[in-house]
C-alpha cells in the first residue's frame, strides 16, 4: 500500500516535491483500471471490499471489526460520509467520536486495507434525511439533488473540505494513503430518470465538480449509466452478474452487494442466505466482474436518532457477516471467507483474460479464464432444485442446486457456493445476574396551551418545520370552548375528535388525560385518530403530542415529505354540528420537559423529583425511569433487553443508544427459507409475531466500572422492572461436513501431488476467551437436522462422539478429519456419509 515516495529518505523529499510539482500534469495516479482489474501500483487485482460506517459502530470497535474484515479475505473497506453528523449546524463542524473520520481511515491504514470513500453527500444509507443536515433544506431557494445553484454550493462546499481534510492527512493512495476509491451522488440515475434535463445537468455538474478536486483517485457514481466518461458506473443489488458498466473500457463494479436487508419497526428480521449471496458474488465474478463489496459488512446500530424515518429500527445488524454487536456471524463470514480464498486462488487468470462460456446442459454454464500462464474455472448449476453432474476436462463434478463451483486451476474443486465447510455458530443472549436494577420514575407533565413557553399561531405547521428535528416530539395545542347548553353534557354521547397527521405517531391528551395513541404502518406513515373524547362545559385543553421517527432518506424530492399534524382536525358531535380545528390558534412546544431538563444526563437527572419503591410508575404513559447500573466483568457485547417496554428513547450516561420500540410486534412471512432460487428482501424472514426489535446494543466503552446511569423515556406506559442488562456470547459452535467435500486444503494437496488423499475435515473454534465445555452432538453417518437440532440418522458411527471429546473439550479449537476410521468404522459403506457436530462453547 506504500508506494515508494513514502520511503524516501526526507532529505530528498523537496526535491521530488519540487519534480512532481513540475510534471504534476503527466503524472498518472497509482489507481488506475481497465475492463478486466484494478490496478494498484502496478498489481492487477480483483477486490473483494465489505461496508463498514463509522458512527455505526464505536472507535473502541473499529480495530477488532477491521481486523475480522480482513481476516475474512477483504481487501477494502467501504464507508460512506455522513455529513449530518459532522456539520450540525452551517459551518460548526464535528470529526469526534464515532464521526472520527480520519481516526476511522487510520484504523483501516493500519491492518493493510484500502478504503473506498463514499462522499456522496448524499447517502440513503436508511441514515436520517440520507445524511443531510436539516438546515439544508431552509436554505432558500434550496431543491435537493438537481441543478439548483444552492443545493450544488452546499454539496460543493461539503465535498472540498471532505477531500481537503483527506489531502491534508495523506490519505490518498497516490500520497501514500488507502483511499483507492470514491464516490459522488448515490443511486442518482432513477432520479435523474424521472426528472429528465435537470438531472443531467446536476449529474453532469457533480461529475465535473468532483473530478474536478483532483484526489488522484477514481470517482464512481452507482446507478448512473449515463455517467461521464472519466467517471466508473457501478452495480447494486441482491445480483449484479448482468449489469454491464456503461463504457466497456471500465472495470465490472458491484458497489452493494446486499448481504441482507435493514429492519424496520413492525417489520421483521430479513435473512439472507449465504449460499445464496456466495452465489451471486461468484456469478458476477465468473462474467467479468473485477470489484465486489458487501453491503452491509457490518452494519451496527443506529445509535441516538440516526435511523432514517419509515420506522427504520435501532438496529442496522443487516443480517452481515459480522454481527451488530462485533461477533461473526457463522457460517456467513466463514463462507465467504473460503469463496475470497478461492476467488484470490483464481485471480492470476481472471486480471488478465476474459472467459469463454459454455452450456453443457441444461440450467449448465461453465466460464473458464484461461490465459497464458493460469487457468481457473467456474462450473455453474442454476436449477433451483435439482443438482447436476458437470464433465469437465476429464472428470466429473457433482453441482447442487444453485451453485457455483470454483476450480482455481481448471481441475481442483476448492470450494462450491452451496457446499459450507466453516463451521456455523449459535449465539445468545444471556441474562446477568447482577444486574437487578432499581428504578426510579417521573412523570412528564403534559402541556397545554396557556404554558407559557409555547408559540402560538393560526393554522398547523408542519412538524419538521418548527422542530428542526431537534427532537423527535413536538406538542401541538390548542383549547376548545363547550358551552353549557351542549346536548351531549345532557345525553352522555361523547364528541368524536378526527386529527388527520402525516406521521409518525400520535398521543392525544384531552384536559391532561390520555385519550389514545396511534401510529403510522410500515406501507403508509400516515395516521388518523378518530375516537369519542371526554368533553366538559367551558375550556377544554387539547394536547397533541406528535412523534416523527426519523425523516425520510429516499425518493423524489423527499425533502419535501412531511411529518405531524397538518390536519384536518375536527369535532363531530356537537349542537352545531361538525366543527373544524384546524384554523384556529394553535400554540407548539418542541419536544419533552424532561428533554428540556436533559434528565438523560448526570447534572440534569437531579433537577426533578423522583419516586421509587411502592411510587414507582408502571404501565403509565410518559413517564420517565432511571437507574445506575455497574459494568459486568469480561467482554462480551451487551444489550438491554427491553422486552415489556412500548416504544420511546434510551440513554446511557448521557448518549443516546437509539430509539426503543418492542411495542411493536413484528409482521411478515416467516415461513421457513430454501436458499435455493432469487432472493428478495420478503423470502426468508424470521422473528414474526415477536417485537422487531426486543435488543439494544449498550458499546462496552460507554461504560464505566460503577455507577453508570441509564434512563429511559417511556411513550406507552411499560414495566421497567422487566429491563435487563444482558450478554451476547456464542453458546455453540457446529460443523456439518460430507466425506470428501471439497475445500480449500484439496488445492494444496493437489498442486503437491498427492490428489489421492483428498480428506475432508472438520474445524471447530470457538470465540476468543472461550473454550470448548462439552460435545453436545456429534454423529458420522446420516445425521438431519441443522446446528442447534442436529439429530442422528438411519445410520450412525457408535464412536462418533469419541474423537471429537478427545480432540476437542478444553481447547478454543480443534479439527476432526471426517474419515470411518476416526469413528470406530464404517457404518452404512455405501452411502455419502457426514459428520455433525455441535461443541458447546464456555
Ligand atoms: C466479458 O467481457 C468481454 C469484453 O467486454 C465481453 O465480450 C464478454 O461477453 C464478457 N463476458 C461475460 C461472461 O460477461
Ligand atoms: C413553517 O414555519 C413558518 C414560521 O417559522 C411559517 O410561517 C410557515 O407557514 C411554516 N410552514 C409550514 C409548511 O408549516
Amino acid at each position: 500500500m506504500y508506494n515508494s515516495m513514502s520511503r524516501i529518505n526526507s532529505v530528498l523529499l523537496p526535491m521530488i516535491a519540487l519534480f512532481f510539482w513540475v510534471f504534476s500534469s503527466s503524472v498518472t495516479a497509482d489507481v488506475s483500471y481497465d475492463d478486466k482489474a484494478f490496478i494498484i501500483d502496478g498489481h492487477r487485482k480483483i477486490l473483494i471490499s465489505g461496508s463498514i460506517h463509522y458512527p455505526r459502530s464505536t472507535p473502541e470497535m473499529w480495530p477488532d471489526l477491521i481486523q475480522k474484515a480482513k481476516d475474512g479475505g477483504l481487501d477494502v473497506i467501504q464507508t460512506y460520509v455522513f455529513w449530518n453528523g459532522h456539520e450540525p449546524s452551517p459551518g460548526q463542524y464535528y470529526f469526534e467520536g464515532r464521526y472520527d473520520l480520519v481516526r476511522f481511515i487510520k484504523v483501516v491504514q493500519q491492518a493493510g486495507l484500502y478504503v473506498h470513500l463514499r462522499i456522496g453527500p448524499y447517502v440513503c444509507a436508511e441514515w436520517n434525511f440520507g445524511g443531510f443536515p436539516v438546515w439544508l433544506k431552509y436554505v432558500p431557494g434550496i431543491a435537493f439533488r438537481t441543478d439548483n445553484e444552492p443545493f450544488k454550493a452546499a454539496m460543493e462546499k461539503f465535498t472540498a473540505k471532505i477531500v481537503n481534510m483527506m489531502k491534508s492527512e495523506n490519505l490518498f493512495e497516490p500520497q501514500g494513503g488507502p483511499i483507492i476509491m470514491s464516490q459522488i451522488e448515490n443511486e442518482y440515475g432513477p432520479i435523474e430518470w424521472e426528472i429528465h434535463a435537470p438531472g443531467k445537468a446536476y449529474a453532469k455538474w457533480a461529475a465535473e465538480m468532483a473530478v474536478g478536486l483532483g484526489t488522484g483517485v477514481p470517482w464512481i457514481m452507482c446507478k448512473q449509466d449515463d455517467a461521464p466518461d472519466q467517471i466508473i458506473d457501478t452495480c447494486n443489488g441482491f445480483y449484479c452478474e448482468g449489469f454491464r458498466p456503461h463504457k466497456a473500457s471500465n472495470p465490472k463494479m458491484w458497489t452493494e452487494a446486499w448481504t441482507g436487508w435493514y429492519t424496520r419497526f413492525g417489520g421483521p428480521a430479513p435473512n439472507r442466505p449465504v449460499e445464496d449471496l456466495a452465489f451471486s458474488v461468484a456469478r458476477f465474478i465468473q462474467n467479468n466482474g473485477s470489484f465486489v463489496n458487501y453491503y452491509m459488512y457490518h452494519g451496527g446500530t443506529n445509535f441516538g436518532r440516526t435511523a432514517t424515518g419509515r420506522f427504520v429500527a435501532t438496529t442496522y445488524d443487516y443480517d452481515a457477516p459480522i454481527d451488530e454487536y462485533g461477533l461473526l456471524r457463522e457460517p456467513k463470514w466463514g463462507h465467504l471467507r473460503d469463496l475470497h480464498r478461492a476467488i484470490k486462488l483464481c485471480e492470476p487468470a481472471l486480471v488478465s483474460t476474459y472467459p469463454t462460456v459454455s452450456w453443457p446442459g441444461n440450467n449448465l454454464e461453465v466460464h473458464v479464464f484461461k490465459s497464458k500462464s493460469a487457468c481457473a474455472a467456474f462450473l455453474a448449476n442454476y436449477d433451483t432444485k435439482s443438482s447436476a453432474t458437470v464433465t469437465f476436462g476429464n472428470k466429473q463434478y457433482d453441482l447442487p442446486p444453485w451453485s457455483v463451483s470454483i476450480l482455481p486451476d481448471c481441475k481442483t474443486e476448492v470450494f462450491n457456493t452451496a457446499r459450507i465447510s466453516s463451521q456455523s455458530s449459535k449465539t445468545k443472549m444471556e441474562p446477568l445476574s447482577t444486574t437487578a436494577l432499581d428504578w426510579q420514575s417521573y412523570n412528564e407533565e403534559t402541556v397545554s396551551a396557556d404554558d407559557s413557553d409555547t408559540l402560538a399561531t393560526n393554522g398547523l405547521w408542519e412538524q419538521v418545520n418548527v422542530t428542526r428535528d431537534a427532537s423527535d416530539y413536538l406538542w401541538y395545542l390548542t383549547d376548545v370552548n363547550i358551552q353549557p347548553d351542549e346536548g351531549f353534557l345532557g345525553n352522555g354521547q361523547s364528541p368524536v375528535l378526527t386529527v388527520m397527521s402525516a406521521g409518525h405517531a400520535l398521543h392525544v391528551f384531552i384536559n391532561g388525560q390520555l385519550s389514545g395513541t396511534v401510529y403510522g404502518g410500515l406501507e403508509n406513515p400516515k395516521l388518523t385518530f378518530s375516537d369519542n373524547v371526554k368533553l366538559r362545559a367551558g375550556i377544554n385543553k387539547i394536547s397533541l403530542l406528535s412523534v416523527a421517527v426519523g425523516l425520510p432518506n429516499v425518493g423524489l424530492h423527499f425533502e419535501t415529505w412531511n411529518a405531524g399534524v397538518l390536519g384536518p382536525v375536527t369535532l363531530k358531535g356537537l349542537n352545531e354540528g361538525t366543527r373544524d380545528l384546524t384554523n384556529q390558534k394553535w400554540s407548539y412546544k418542541v419536544g419533552l420537559e424532561g428533554e428540556a431538563l436533559g434528565l438523560h444526563t448526570i447534572s440534569g437527572s437531579s433537577s426533578v423529583e423522583w419516586v421509587e419503591g411502592s411510587s414507582l410508575a408502571q404501565k403509565q404513559p410518559m413517564t420517565w425511569y432511571k437507574t445506575t447500573l455497574n459494568a459486568p466483568e469480561g467482554n462480551d457485547p451487551l444489550a438491554l433487553d427491553m422486552n415489556g417496554m412500548g416504544k420511546g428513547l434510551i440513554w446511557l450516561n448521557g448518549e443516546s443508544v437509539g430509539r426503543h420500540w418492542p411495542g411493536y410486534i413484528a409482521k411478515g412471512n416467516c415461513n421457513g427459507c430454501y436458499y435455493a432460487g432469487t432472493f428478495t428482501e420478503n423470502k426468508c424472514q424470521s422473528n414474526c409475531g415477536e417485537p422487531s426489535q426486543r435488543w439494544y446494543h449498550i458499546p462496552r466503552s460507554w461504560l464505566k466500572p460503577s455507577g453508570n446511569l441509564l434512563v429511559v423515556f417511556e411513550e406507552w406506559g411499560g414495566d421497567p422492572n422487566a429491563i435487563s442488562l444482558v450478554r451476547r456470547r456464542t453458546e455453540s459452535v457446529c460443523a456439518d461436513i460430507y466425506e470428501g467435500q471439497p475445500s480449500l486444503k484439496n488445492l494444496r494437496m493437489a498442486a503437491s501431488g498427492r490428489r489421492d488423499k483428498l480428506q475432508s475435515k472438520a474445524h471447530l473454534w470457538c470465540p476468543p476467551g472461550q473454550k470448548i465445555s462439552d460435545i453436545k452432538f456429534a454423529s458420522y453417518g446420516l445425521p438431519q437436522g441443522t446446528c442447534g437440532n442436529f439429530r442422528e440418522g438411519s445410520c450412525n458411527a457408535h464412536k462418533s462422539y469419541d474423537a471429537l471429546k478427545r480432540n476437542c473439550i478444553g481447547h478454543q479449537s480443534c479439527s476432526v478429519s471426517v474419515v470411518p476410521k476416526v469413528f470406530g468404522g464404517d457404518p452404512c459403506p455405501n452411502s455419502a456419509k457426514k459428520l455433525s457436530v455441535e461443541a458447546i462453547c464456555s
